[in-house]
């Protein structure tokens, strides 16, 4: 059994996860966190499975190795693909952001009718699809990838004519079906929640998958009584596969504060 004060890991292909950091860190401010982002493999979202499976145990064992009591899958092409192999793999709780996210979004939907948005390789598995069915068999699932928004959204373009306009593109198809609730099924998309729901109307729900997991993280935590009780305050540990400036350059934007140190690792 692992210790409760040791960290909760948390991994992405790169900057993205740091949504799900920021849910988590605020969800349980209590917790040491190790963030892992692939900046050197990043994107995962044009891969194909094997591949992002390949990654995911890669960064899963650069975690374990440093005394993690669980493992917080962030990235949803990585949870899409990988959740069921690193389970398999490792003795410590892992968690994924897809189930979460599904089982949100099955919760907002009176219609049942249900869009899911993520990058090109998590539509394509399918896996939001699956969960949300498998929790609610009559739900209608329109799925769109949107592999635009990940570079707006680094870019730090998140308001204006040209995000307006990519939103408009993607998402016009999801309205025609008739959806009242929308899952932004990749790290990156909660940055540009004011653009999204000001293409699909007030009246749409948006699903976060980051919030989602953090309360799906203090639950476990909970219930295999790992929740840490020391009283010195928490430590945030940084580590990426490529440049350390970059990530803290453009992590910022995410979290929402400075990111430092950030700490160079090979995977
Ligand atoms: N983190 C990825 C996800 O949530 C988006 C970025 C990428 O393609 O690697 O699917």
């Amino acid at each position: 059994m692992p210790e409760s004060d040791a960290a909760i890991g948390i991994f992405d292909s790169g900057v993205g996860g740091l949504t799900v950091f920021a849910r988590v860190a605020e969800c349980l401010p209590d917790e040491s966190i190790i963030y892992l982002g692939d900046t050197a493999r990043v994107p995962y979202g044009t891969k194909s499975g094997e591949t992002v499976m390949r990654y995911a145990a890669g960064c899963a064992g650069v975690l374990v190795e440093r005394g993690i009591k669980m493992l917080v899958v962030a990235c949803n092409t990585a949870s899409a693909h990988a959740l069921e192999s690193l389970r398999d793999e490792l003795d410590i709780p892992v968690l994924g952001v897809i189930a979460p996210g599904a089982r949100c979004a099955v919760d907002l939907s009176r219609t049942g009718r249900i869009g899911v948005i993520g990058t090109a390789s998590t539509i394509a598995s399918k896996a939001y699809e699956e969960a949300i069915r498998a929790m609610a068999p009559g739900a209608q699932v329109v799925s769109k990838p949107c592999p635009l928004f990940v570079p707006l959204a680094e870019e730090g373009w998140l308001h204006g004519s040209v995000p307006r306009q990519v939103a408009a593109a993607y998402l016009e198809e999801l309205l025609q079906n008739d959806i009242d609730t929308l899952v932004l099924g990749c790290t990156h998309y909660p940055l540009l929640r004011d653009v999204i729901q000001a293409t699909v109307g007030p009246d749409m729900a948006l699903v976060d998958s980051a919030r989602a997991t953090s309360l799906a993280v203090a639950e476990t935590l909970n219930g295999l009584g790992l929740r840490r009780e020391e009283a010195a305050p928490p430590r945030y540990t940084f580590l990426v596969t490529d440049a350390p400036d970059n990530f803290a350059r453009v992590g910022e934007r995410f979290l929402g504060r400075a990111i430092s140190p950030v700490e160079w690792v090979d995977v």
